[in-house]
């Protein structure tokens, strides 16, 4: 495919979401061809599976059930919206993707990344990120500063051994995939976590 898919990933309150903002500006400014988007959601049917997922109610959920349907939400995605971009030549940048799962279904909820990675397999459709970036920040903080911003949701809820072992889990991910997946110190300011982020994208943009 001509584009070039990024994907952001990290434990809830590491700061994705205002580098996201900065690193869209960035290619905006550059004259990329870019667009964001972001899981669970990017369509209308992936919205509603997300208001599912995210609904302090359904304690009753089990960890299947969740796997599943971030797969689904997935999969609808990568047909409607990443791959009619990446094959348009777009620059595709998508807050959290299949690593998520395998860090929180996989890791957290225990069902392990070998079982994580089959049931995704099918919502992929073998679209895997070109470059993976990850914000590298010690759960105990992003946690604070959730809570900070606003109530928390069903998987912010969590406990913090919970938050501990999805960060266990990205770190195993950056271990096991270093060509993909860059880590980047996510306890420094928003400036200098942004110069390396454009390192990143600059480089793959290159290539
Ligand atoms: P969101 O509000 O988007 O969190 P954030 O701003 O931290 O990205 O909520 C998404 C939540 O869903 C977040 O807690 C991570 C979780 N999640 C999974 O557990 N599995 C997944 O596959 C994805 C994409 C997200």
């Amino acid at each position: 495919m001509k584009g070039k898919f990024i994907t952001i990933e990290g434990t809830d309150g590491s700061g994705k979401s205002t580098q996201i903002e900065l690193l869209m500006k960035y290619l905006d400014e550059k004259g990329v061809d870019s667009v964001l988007t972001r899981e669970p959601g990017g369509t209308p049917i992936g919205e509603k599976i997300r208001e599912i997922l995210l609904d302090k109610n359904f304690k009753e959920m089990t960890d299947i059930t969740e796997a599943f349907l971030y797969a689904a939400s997935r999969n609808q995605h990568v047909r409607e919206v990443i791959i009619p971009a990446l094959e348009a030549g777009k620059v595709v940048v998508c807050d959290r993707f299949i690593d998520s799962s395998i860090a929180y279904q996989g890791g957290a909820r225990e069902l392990g990344a070998d079982m994580v990675m089959d049931i995704n397999k099918f919502a992929i459709e073998g679209v895997m990120p070109d470059m993976t970036l990850f914000f590298d920040l010690a759960p105990e903080k992003g946690i604070l500063r959730k809570k900070k911003e606003h109530e928390l949701d069903r998987l912010e809820e969590e406990k913090l051994d919970f938050h501990k072992k999805v960060y266990d889990a990205y770190k195993k991910l950056c271990e096991d995939y270093p060509e993909r997946i860059n880590a980047i110190d996510a306890d420094d300011t928003v400036d200098n976590i942004h110069k390396k982020v454009i390192e990143y994208v600059d480089k793959l943009l290159k290539e």
